[in-house]
């Protein structure tokens, strides 16, 4: 029993090894669109005083997740977008991904505190993270 078990479990794993990078492309990209329609519709929601808090609280939590799946494992650049340059100049790199994740943190936290102007500050802060990286690092 314990043994078919490993085996099952080897197994899967080497299956898992095999596909893990096209897999980690389609979710960083879908995680990147979702982040990109979620940006959108954080920014529709933010309204002052008739602000809906918990629908930009639910959304920020979503932006959050999202942020957080994004990964550029060495080699898993072959048929996806992503640039030679990520893995040569990976500071740079980690440092404008840290500066889109400030900028969602701090819209959820201002999605908590009810406060729009933050939640604003937030939503741009991250937004203009996009064409740097995009501009730097992904090819076309
Ligand atoms: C630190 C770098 C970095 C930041 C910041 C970044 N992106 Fe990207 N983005 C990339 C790279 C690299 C790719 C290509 C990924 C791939 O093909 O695997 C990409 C892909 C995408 C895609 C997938 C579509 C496509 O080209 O296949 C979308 C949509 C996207 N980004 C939107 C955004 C938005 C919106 C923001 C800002 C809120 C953002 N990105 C911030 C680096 C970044």
């Amino acid at each position: 029993m314990k043994k078919s078990i490993l085996l099952l479990t080897l197994l899967l794993s080497t299956f898992t090894w095999a596909n893990n990078s096209a897999d980690v492309i389609e979710a960083r990209q879908k995680a990147f669109s979702l982040i990109e329609d979620q940006l959108d519709k954080a920014s529709d929601l933010v309204d002052g005083n008739d602000t809906n808090w918990q629908q930009l609280e639910l959304v920020a939590k979503q932006l959050t997740h999202a942020s957080h799946t994004i990964s550029f494992p060495e080699g898993s650049r072959e048929g996806s977008k992503a640039s030679d340059k990520i893995w040569q100049d990976t500071t740079k790199f980690e440092q404008l991904m840290a500066q889109m994740d400030q900028g969602i943190s701090e819209l959820y936290q201002a999605s908590q505190q009810h406060n729009a102007s933050m939640a604003e500050d937030g939503i741009d802060k991250a937004e203009k993270t996009c064409r740097s990286c995009h501009r730097a690092y992904r090819s076309r």
